[in-house]
C-alpha cells in the first residue's frame, strides 16, 4: 500500500521490486497521471482516490501486508495519532511500516533575506501553517501556479514515534538523514557526493537532519 502516492512514480518501484501494490490519494489529477504512467510502462497497479483517512474503510481492515508513505506526505495531516492510527488499522498484524520524510528540524526553516532562520513550529500544531506559493519544489525559480492556499502542519520526531508506539507498532529502524530529494533551502544546498538526487546542506551538513527513515512493525 502506497500512501498519498501523488503521480505514482514510488509505486511503480514498489511493483518493480515485486510487490503487488495499491496507490492512495486524494488527488484526481495526480491518480490520472499515474495511471497513464503505469499503463505506459504496462504494471498492473490499482490506484484508489480517498481521503488517507478513510483508506481502512475504503480498502479493508488488515489487508496490507507493508504500508510506504513518505516524501511530503505527513505534512499535509493535522494529526500524526490520527494517521498513526490509519497506517496500524491498513496493515496485518506483523505488516511494515516503511516511512521515509521530511525531517520537523528541516520543517522549521526557511531562506529569509539570505540567511537560514528558525520559522515555523517543530511540534504538532493546532492552526494549519498556511501558504500561498506561486511555485514549487518541482522548480522554484517557476512562478506560474495561481498560489492557491495551502495548509501544512509539523509533527515532532517523538510525537511521530509516540503516536506509532500508541497505535501497537513496534519500531525496527529510526534513522536520520542530512539529506533530502528535493532543495528545500535554495543557496545553500549542495548535491549529495554519495546518494544521486539528494540535496544536503553546502556548509557543515552534519548540522542539519532533513529527513527520516521510521521501520515499524504491527504488533501481533
Ligand atoms: C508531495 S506529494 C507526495 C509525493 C510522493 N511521495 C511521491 O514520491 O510522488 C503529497 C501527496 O499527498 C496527497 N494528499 C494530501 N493530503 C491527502 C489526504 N488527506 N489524503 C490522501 N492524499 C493526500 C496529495 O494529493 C499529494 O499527491
Amino acid at each position: 500500500m502506497h500512501l498519498q502516492c501523488h503521480i505514482g512514480t514510488d509505486t511503480l518501484s514498489l511493483h518493480r521490486l515485486g510487490g503487488r501494490v495499491t496507490g492512495l490519494d486524494l488527488s484526481p489529477a495526480s491518480l490520472a497521471e499515474a495511471r497513464r504512467l503505469a499503463r505506459d510502462v504496462g504494471a498492473d497497479i490499482t490506484y484508489v482516490e480517498s481521503d488517507v483517512h478513510a483508506a481502512p474503510d475504503v480498502l479493508g481492515r488488515a489487508a496490507f501486508d507493508v504500508v510506504y508513505t513518505g516524501i511530503g506526505a505527513v505534512c499535509w495531516l493535522p494529526s500524526i495519532d490520527r494517521w498513526a492510527a490509519t497506517v496500524a488499522a491498513l496493515l496485518r498484524p506483523g505488516g511494515r511500516l516503511v516511512f521515509r520524510d521530511c525531517h520537523p528540524m528541516l520543517g522549521t526553516l526557511e531562506v529569509v533575506d539570505g540567511r537560514i532562520e528558525l520559522v515555523y513550529p517543530y511540534a504538532e500544531h493546532l492552526e494549519p501553517l498556511v501558504f500561498s506559493d506561486t511555485a514549487s519544489y518541482v522548480d522554484p525559480d517557476d512562478h506560474s501556479l495561481p498560489g492557491l492556499p495551502s495548509h501544512e502542519w509539523s509533527h515532532g520526531l517523538a510525537e511521530i514515534l509516540t503516536a506509532l508506539l500508541a497505535h501497537g507498532m513496534t519500531l525496527e529502524t529510526v534513522l536520520e538523514h542530512d539529506s533530502v530529494p528535493w532543495v528545500p533551502l535554495p543557496g545553500f544546498m549542495s548535491p549529495h557526493p554519495d546518494h544521486p538526487g539528494e540535496h544536503r546542506l553546502t556548509d557543515r551538513p552534519e548540522r542539519l537532519a532533513a529527513s527520516f527513515t521510521i521501520v515499524a512493525t504491527l504488533s501481533h
